[in-house]
């Protein structure tokens, strides 16, 4: 097995190298990014990061072997790539803020990591996500099922350490599900949460559960609050947890970015749905029942994606 981290000199990229090779499944994780210069010197971020990962593989009791390289060559053949390449969310930015940017940087690691991997998977993590995730979707010419965005499974994560810290148990008895857009109006959904089958709502107050819900959906600001840039060992295990699934083909039922074809009344976007994921990314969108209130919370989220697809439209005609 071969995954590709492209963005891998960065601090999501490499937390997701690494948390790929902690879970031992894969012979090799190629970890990509550019070159920078530093006092008149050209440095190779991920080549040392991957370096410096591999030699914990007798600590951390691991086989993958991590490389790192600024080309797309030792790229080729690779089952899943990730994309993580971009330019992170800094203070007083929204995730939108990044668009234009993100999505030209993007659009060319998607086109390269097609061309060397015509059978792959990809994961995006780049934001604004579920436009990002569009982005890889339209340049790298792969099926809309083999085009992943990763965020329902990070933002439920969050969700679910909330609610553990909150009723003082395990959060491995925490399942949640959490709908649509990578973004401040994500839907957190109280009605398909539980605690070992037991009804979150029947645990928790609802002024509780509702705090727990806006901190969970402000949960990538919190981070820049605190310390003026984005996390990363969530997100970086989260997309390892999606990695492992897809390579594995383990059709785990996790809530991913996906184009949407008539689901939930949705189409011609990709936004936060339970899928089934497997080899060959998703096999199919896994449809619940929402009540009114539900099914409204999502459909204003999907506006918010709907926005950020119509000025991808504007400033790149996708
Ligand atoms: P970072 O700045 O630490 O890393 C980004 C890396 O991308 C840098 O090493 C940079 O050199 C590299 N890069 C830029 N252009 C490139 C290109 N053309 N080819 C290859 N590599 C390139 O940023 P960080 O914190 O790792 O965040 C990365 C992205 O992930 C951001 O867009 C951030 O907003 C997003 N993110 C998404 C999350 C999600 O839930 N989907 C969670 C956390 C972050
Ligand atoms: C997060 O949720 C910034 O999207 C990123 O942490």
């Amino acid at each position: 097995m071969k995954i590709t981290v492209v963005g891998a000199g960065g601090n999501v990229g490499s937390a997701v190298a690494l948390a790929i090779a902690q879970r031992d499944f894969a012979q090799e994780v190629v970890a990509v990014d550019i070159q920078v210069t530093r006092d008149g010197r050209t440095l190779e971020p991920a080549k040392g990061r991957a370096l410096d990962q591999w030699q914990t593989s007798p600590l951390h009791l691991f086989d993958t072997y991590l490389h790192g390289t600024t080309g797309y060559e030792a790229t080729a053949g690779s089952d899943v790539c990730v994309i993580t390449a971009g330019v992170p969310r800094g203070p007083g930015m929204s995730r939108d803020d990044l668009l234009e940017t993100n999505a030209g940087i993007v659009k060319g690691v998607a086109e390269q990591l097609a061309r060397h991997s015509p059978d792959t998977v990809i994961v995006v993590v780049s934001n604004p996500l579920d436009a990002m995730t569009y982005v890889a979707y339209r340049t790298s010419g792969l099926p809309p099922e083999r085009v992943v965005g990763m965020a329902g499974v990070l933002d439920t994560a969050r969700y679910r350490a909330f609610l553990a810290q909150e009723l003082n148990i395990s959060p491995k008895d925490v399942q949640a599900l959490i709908l649509g857009g990578h973004g401040d109006s994500m839907v957190p959904l109280p009605r398909y949460t539980t605690v070992s089958g037991i009804p979150v709502t029947q645990l928790i107050a609802k002024d509780r559960l509702d705090e727990i819900i806006r901190r969970t959906r402000f949960g990538g600001g919190e981070f820049v609050e605190i310390m003026g840039m984005s996390a990363w060992y969530a997100p970086g295990a989260a997309t390892a947890q999606m990695v492992e699934a897809i390579a594995l083909d383990q059709n785990r039922i996790l809530p991913c970015s996906a184009w949407v074809t008539g689901q939930y009344g949705l189409e011609n976007l990709f936004v936060g749905v339970p899928v089934k994921l497997g080899r060959g990314g998703i096999r199919e969108i896994v449809e619940i029942e929402l009540d009114a209130d539900e099914r409204k919370l999502l459909e204003t989220s999907a506006n918010d994606v709907r926005n950020t697809f119509e000025a991808l439209n504007r400033l790149m005609g996708l």
